[in-house]
């Protein structure tokens, strides 16, 4: 809806909208690893220029953020508020003062865990609601329509993409039924994740590992291939002391899962061993090993042996071989359980060249992490970050959004976002 305004008040009104919607960025940010699966919201609530209140959706099954935001309104204003909502309780809008809510992603319309915001929005006498982002989930969708049928003005816009790129990853799992997928490496200048031995710890500073510890707590699986298991022992869960050397608990206790066909994962490495050991640390932290069907005794063997040690056996489905005439997994699928089996929204891939390669080929990977670390290998056979590809056109090339750059101590950190969704 326009507002009839001369050019220069319409980059007045543009300027404002970015500023508030990329306010109600920030606050959105602070859910993240506390409100998935629901998608990452923030509010803000302005007179022209003055905020007058802010919220966000906090934690899952709590109030969403235009409730957080309007009981700040009440709190700060009281006043303002009771005119407000006295007007629009007497069936009008307040004349005199005008209120208007940005928020990053389209106010719900439906009764879930808490009532619907956009009768919060249209009780509190709201009158103007401005949207970064329009809510095609099913159940939830509907919300700008029950405002406007109230009278509340409704514009979305397009100026600040960081508010619409929030909810990517709600709408990865209503839309695919699988979780947001992060592949994280650390890599050299010159692109390479391990030598030609295989040694790449630690190739990124002791500030980005932490930073990663950090990540590890707010995302529900870490993922690495058995190459990595055999090659590093890792243990993959979040020992987190803060990118500043403060101390940050995890958000959420991440599964760790492995994704190894074969079942070649030794019961004696930490991931393993970490399952049944008692006190704080690793101890009980679920690991899930994705596999193939067992084809004879000695697999069958093997994975009862897992199984007794702890692990959770996944089996799934067989979509090709590998050059080396071994099973390859259906990752999609391994995906879509991790989704619906386990509760698992968010998944953090730390693997070598293999799995992201074929997470990569499978086009299930949301957002790249990069840590490039001021290292030159200067040599062709050190590992890339993914494998199993083959490219003879630069055309071919996908193409990547950059989201984010910066520093991590001494490393850059780069992250991406896959196009075209
Ligand atoms: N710099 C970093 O950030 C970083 C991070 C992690 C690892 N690394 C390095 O990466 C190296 C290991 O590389 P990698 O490629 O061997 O490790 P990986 O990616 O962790 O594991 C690869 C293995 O995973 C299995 N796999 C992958 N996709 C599969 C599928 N679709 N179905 C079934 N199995 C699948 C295959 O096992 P099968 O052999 O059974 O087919 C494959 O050999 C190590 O040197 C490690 O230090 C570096």
């Amino acid at each position: 809806m326009s507002f009839g305004t001369t050019g220069s008040e319409d980059r007045e009104v543009r300027a404002r909208d970015r500023r508030m919607l990329l306010a109600a960025t920030r606050l959105a940010l602070r859910g993240r690893g506390r409100v998935e699966p629901n998608p990452l919201v923030g509010c803000v609530l302005a007179c022209g220029d003055e905020v007058v209140g802010c919220g966000h959706h906090r934690v899952f099954g709590g109030p969403h953020a235009e409730r957080e935001a309007l009981a700040d309104f009440r709190r700060r204003f009281p006043d303002l508020a009771t005119r407000l909502a006295g007007a629009r309780a007497a069936g009008a809008l307040c004349r005199d003062v005008c209120v208007t809510a940005y928020v990053t992603l389209e106010p719900c319309a439906h009764h879930g865990k808490t009532p619907p915001c956009a009768d919060a929005l249209i009780e509190a006498g709201v009158h103007e609601v401005v949207i970064a982002r329009r809510d095609s989930h099913a159940v939830a969708s509907g919300g700008a329509g029950l405002l406007e049928s109230a009278g509340v003005r409704v514009r979305f816009t397009d100026v600040c993409p960081e508010a619409q790129r929030l909810s990517d990853p709600f709408f990865v799992r209503v839309h695919e039924g699988r979780p947001w997928v992060i592949a994280k490496w650390a890599q050299s200048i010159d692109g390479k994740i391990a030598t030609r031995t295989g040694e790449s710890q630690w190739i990124s500073c002791e500030s980005s590992r932490r930073r990663v510890h950090v990540l590890r707590g707010r995302v529900d699986a870490v993922m690495t291939g058995i190459g990595t298991v055999l090659a590093d022992d890792p243990l993959l869960t979040s020992r987190v002391v803060g990118v500043d050397g403060l101390f940050v608990r995890p958000r959420r206790v991440a599964k760790r899962v492995v994704v190894d066909a074969l079942l070649r994962t030794p019961v004696d490495c930490k991931l393993i061993r970490s399952i049944g050991e008692t006190g704080g640390g690793a101890a009980g932290v679920a690991v899930i090993i994705a596999h193939a069907p067992c084809g004879d005794d000695a697999a069958r063997a093997r994975a009862a042996l897992l199984r007794s040690s702890g692990a959770v056996l996944m089996e799934t489905s067989v979509v090709g071989k590998s050059v080396a005439g071994e099973p390859m997994l259906d990752l999609s699928a391994v995906l879509r359980s991790l989704h619906t089996d386990h509760g698992v929204s968010t998944v953090l891939t730390e693997a070598g060249p293999g799995l992201v390669g074929g997470l990569l080929r499978a086009d299930v990977v949301d957002e790249l992490m990069v840590f490039v670390a001021p290292l030159l290998f200067a040599d062709g056979k050190a590992m890339g970050p993914a494998d199993g590809g083959e490219l003879a056109r630069l055309a071919d090339a996908k193409r990547w959004a950059w989201a984010d750059v910066r520093w991590s101590g001494v490393d850059t950190l780069l992250c991406a976002r896959r196009v075209g969704r």
